[in-house]
């Protein structure tokens, strides 16, 4: 048994508001809520999930308030979710599961454009609105202080039909800004910008005829930019499948990768690069005149292959793969790449705004277990690393918070301590990674992805 194997077990209940006990001192100033999103629940009636995104999404909520700090966790009441508690059965394909039935009805289904719905990837703030994300288009949205389902959010039932997005959309001034993927004989991938209460629309296009998969963006005031790399599919292929969605997907790295830049004027363009493999950009922004685009990169996908449960709690020893940050700088029409740090990291966040220079990159990070289990801090100035970890606790995505005042930095994470079977909240001081405090719940946090800070009451 690997000791990150609880990360992966399903939750049985929801748990109502409950105290953490506290440990150390938590900043004054530190009040609000994190909200994480991530799969919690691989069983799905008569289908077995078979990969860590597959898992039904569960918000989990860590309050600190005058009172101390308290935990609440509650399924997403998706379209999926319901499905399997309804009759059992899962009906519709996953990322890397397919429901169990008939050739004929797989094929049907592509023809209605039927996707699944089990957004467990990221939360986002749209206005007043909090809302699920995954790779599919549909989002759902929820209650914040409750985390109860609140429905489909149906973008304002706009005419935007699309069969990929992103859960990592960027936001300007409020504005929502992320891409759309529509699979045909040439791809199309748009950029659009979605004010709060407002409609979609779309500011660029780019046609691409070897689509990669895209996980995620990064965005400057003049464009938003998007990692081609070389794990393709064929439109037909997908469309005549009869295999799980990502299953579909071919590395060829005789293609290269592409930087596709959407520009915000409308004019789109690509750049030519080696291949590599991306889920995460980090930032893009402007030093002068040149471009300068900051992501996360594997040397090939099989990172996806050994996310596979089988493959991750079997009795290989053989670590997960780990990506390098690598910086894309675009100048005079030519785009070259440099190596920033070998550190591993994914996850990334930094505390600036998307589009702004920045110096430090938050991530989990592997040393040594087979499984992120630590948490780094990253000057790119400098090269320079410093981590926080601790034996058989396993860490979520670190994110930061700074002080009204401007003066502190916290980061905060969901981490798993499987030498007592409970999760914690933990509070790092940002500049030095040393613990300022740690919340402990009497409930396992299933290993997630991504989630958000509501500051508000
Ligand atoms: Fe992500």
């Amino acid at each position: 048994m690997q000791d990150f194997e609880l990360g992966f077990t399903s939750v049985a209940k929801e748990q109502e508001p409950i105290r953490a006990e506290i440990s150390g001192r938590l900043p004054d100033w530190l009040r609000g809520t994190l909200i994480r999103n991530g799969p919690a629940q691989w069983n799905a009636g008569v289908d077995r999930m078979r990969h860590w995104f597959d898992g039904f999404a569960m918000l989990h909520a860590f309050t600190l308030d005058e009172s101390g700090v308290s935990y609440r966790s509650r399924f997403l009441r998706g379209p999926d979710w319901c499905a399997v508690q309804a009759d059992g059965k899962l009906r519709h394909p996953q990322f890397a599961t397919d429901p169990c039935r008939s050739f004929f009805k797989k094929v049907a289904s592509l023809f209605v454009n039927e996707l699944g719905c089990n957004p467990n990837v990221n939360v986002v703030k749209l206005g007043k609105r909090w809302l699920a994300l995954t790779e599919t288009p549909l989002a759902i949205e929820f209650d914040r202080q409750t985390l109860q389902t609140l429905g489909v959010f149906d973008y304002d039932q706009d005419s935007f039909h699309r069969q990929i997005t992103s859960a990592h959309p960027v936001f300007d001034q409020g504005v929502m800004h992320n891409f759309l993927v529509q699979l045909g004989r040439e791809t199309r991938y748009t950029g659009y910008r979605m004010p709060p209460g407002g409609s979609r629309e779309a500011f660029a296009h780019y046609l691409s005829k070897t689509p990669g998969y895209l996980h995620s963006c990064s965005m400057t005031s003049r464009e938003m930019l998007l990692w081609e790399g070389p794990f393709t599919v064929n439109p037909l292929q997908l469309l005549w499948r009869n295999r799980p969605y990502i299953e579909n997907f071919r590395w060829r790295p005789e293609l290269g990768s592409r930087l596709v830049r959407l520009g915000r004027d409308g004019r789109s363009e690509a750049f030519e690069l080696p291949p590599l493999f991306v889920f995460h950009h980090v930032n893009a922004f402007y030093e002068g005149s040149c471009l300068c685009v900051d992501v996360l990169a594997y040397q090939d996908a099989r990172s996806v292959q050994q996310l596979y449960l089988d493959d991750l709690l079997g009795p290989s020893d053989e670590p997960v793969d780990t990506p390098e940050l690598i910086r894309v700088r675009v100048e005079k029409g030519k785009a070259q790449m440099e190596t920033l740090s070998k550190t591993p990291v994914e996850l990334p966040r930094i505390s600036e705004a998307q589009g702004q220079p920045y110096r430090v990159v938050y991530g989990i990070t592997r040393r040594e277990s087979r499984f992120y289990e630590g948490l780094v801090r990253l000057d790119t100035h400098t090269d320079t690393a410093q981590f926080w970890s601790e034996a058989g606790c396993f860490a979520g995505e670190p994110v930061p918070q700074v002080s009204p005042d401007g003066l502190e930095k916290v980061l905060l994470s969901v981490v798993l301590d499987s030498t007592c079977g409970q999760s914690f909240l933990l509070v790092l001081d940002g500049e030095t990674m040393s613990e300022r405090a740690r919340c402990y719940v009497p409930a396992v946090v299933p290993f997630g992805f991504h989630g958000g800070f509501a500051s508000e009451g």
